[in-house]
């Protein structure tokens, strides 16, 4: 729905003009998986599906949420009455955000919202951070509180910890929050350094695919929880703060001390900050053309080592790499969502058709496939 569409829709809903429209992105993640919450590097990119919400301030301190999905009807709250666990469906993101705001000592006001999105949901493309963004931003200029984009970041990160219950970690904001058409969002999870990389396919001849695997995941689920908790055990054994400090030479010492469990954890980690390094390196160098193997790479240690693929995302990245793709890898957090493969121009209706075929023979629902190009991070439409 366009801004004027939505803020029409939320006229008849809701009775009276919004204050404003504010979108945010979904993303997809070049490289560099589950090294975010390990104080490492990430790269990924806000893409052109985002998620918009419509907001009027209301007088009294009441919540109204009503959403396009088209599932609950209006949902209200007292304002001041918002507590982690107890949010259902969709209404947890934005009633996370109010809720964290709130800890940070912002005064919130009542309000009206209606929410439309265009990022599919579940398919690991961060549909619920684009919600949180979103929000945030408009609750930014609603209250003039004038939080920076790194407050931003952490205080949809506490709405996601603590509200949600997802202890994920602040890649998927980063992208959504400080994203810039046709760059790719290098983020020292460290310190919150960002460094904007230009990615551009289309120049070398290439597009980048999505491959959703209808697969469902959710990072409130014990697999994200467990894969975090064996980096910090490993973190904790070789005595540095986070995996971000162990280099690939300290790896054969990381052997030795570590559970063979544990240390497939830490070599994905560890092996992972480094492919971010090297694509980074190869995008200001030969360009999007060169970073083939390291997708692959990136997906094999996720397959292997850290262990979070799955069948469906396994095949995606197989057919797609046999058809002609320079290199493919499940993106986000995983157990389900989607793939990207780099294809060129050339082979794209080959690697899409054949993706199809692959899933169709094996039983598996039909995925949806579509490109994506680096896209504005969150902003205000009207
Ligand atoms: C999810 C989380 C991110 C990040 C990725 C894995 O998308 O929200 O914080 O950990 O998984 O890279």
């Amino acid at each position: 729905m366009s801004a004027p569409e939505l803020a029409a829709r939320f006229e008849q809903e809701f009775g009276a003009v919004p204050d404003g429209v504010w979108q945010a992105p979904g993303r997809v993640n070049l490289i560099g998986e589950h090294t975010d919450y390990n104080d490492g590097f990430v790269l990924p990119f806000a893409i052109d599906k985002t998620a918009r919400v419509a907001i009027k301030v209301r007088a009294d301190p009441m919540v109204r949420l009503l959403s396009t999905y088209g599932d609950q009807g209006t949902f209200s709250t007292a304002i001041d009455s918002l507590e982690p666990d107890s949010a259902k469906g969709w209404t947890k993101y934005p009633l996370g955000v109010i809720w964290a705001l709130q800890q940070r000592g912002i005064a919130v006001p009542g309000m009206d919202l209606l929410l439309d999105s265009t990022v599919p949901l579940g398919a690991g493309l961060s549909s619920s951070h684009a919600i949180e963004c979103a929000v945030i931003s408009a609750l930014n200029d609603l209250t003039g509180a004038g939080l920076e984009a790194e407050d931003m970041v952490l205080t949809t990160q506490r709405a996601e910890n603590e509200f949600v219950g997802a202890p994920t970690g602040i890649m998927d904001q980063s992208a959504s929050l400080r994203g810039s058409k046709g760059h790719a969002v290098f983020l020292d999870c460290r310190d919150q350094g960002v460094e904007l990389v230009p990615f551009d396919a289309e120049s070398a001849g290439l597009v980048m695919l999505v491959i959703d695997t209808k697969v469902s995941h959710s990072h409130a689920d014990g697999g994200y929880a467990s894969r975090r908790a064996s980096c910090e055990l490993g973190a904790r054994i070789l005595g540095v703060k986070a995996l971000r400090d162990v280099q690939v030479a300290d790896l054969p010492r990381a052997k030795s001390l570590l559970d063979e469990v544990t240390y497939r954890r830490v070599r994905h980690v560890v092996t992972e900050n480094s492919r971010v390094l090297q694509t980074v390196e190869l995008l200001a160098g030969a360009g999007p053309g060169a970073i083939g193997e390291l997708l692959d790479a990136s997906h094999a240690s996720m397959r292997d080592d850290f262990e979070i693929s799955c069948p469906e995302l396994d095949l995606a990245v197989e057919t797609a790499r046999t058809n002609g793709a320079i290199g493919a890898r499940m993106t986000g957090g995983g157990f389900g969502g989607a793939a990207i493969a780099l294809t060129p121009v050339a082979v794209e209706q080959q690697v899409r058709a054949a993706v199809v075929r692959a899933f169709s023979e094996a039983g598996y629902a039909a995925p949806e496939i579509f490109t994506v190009t680096p896209a504005a991070g969150a902003l205000r439409l009207s």
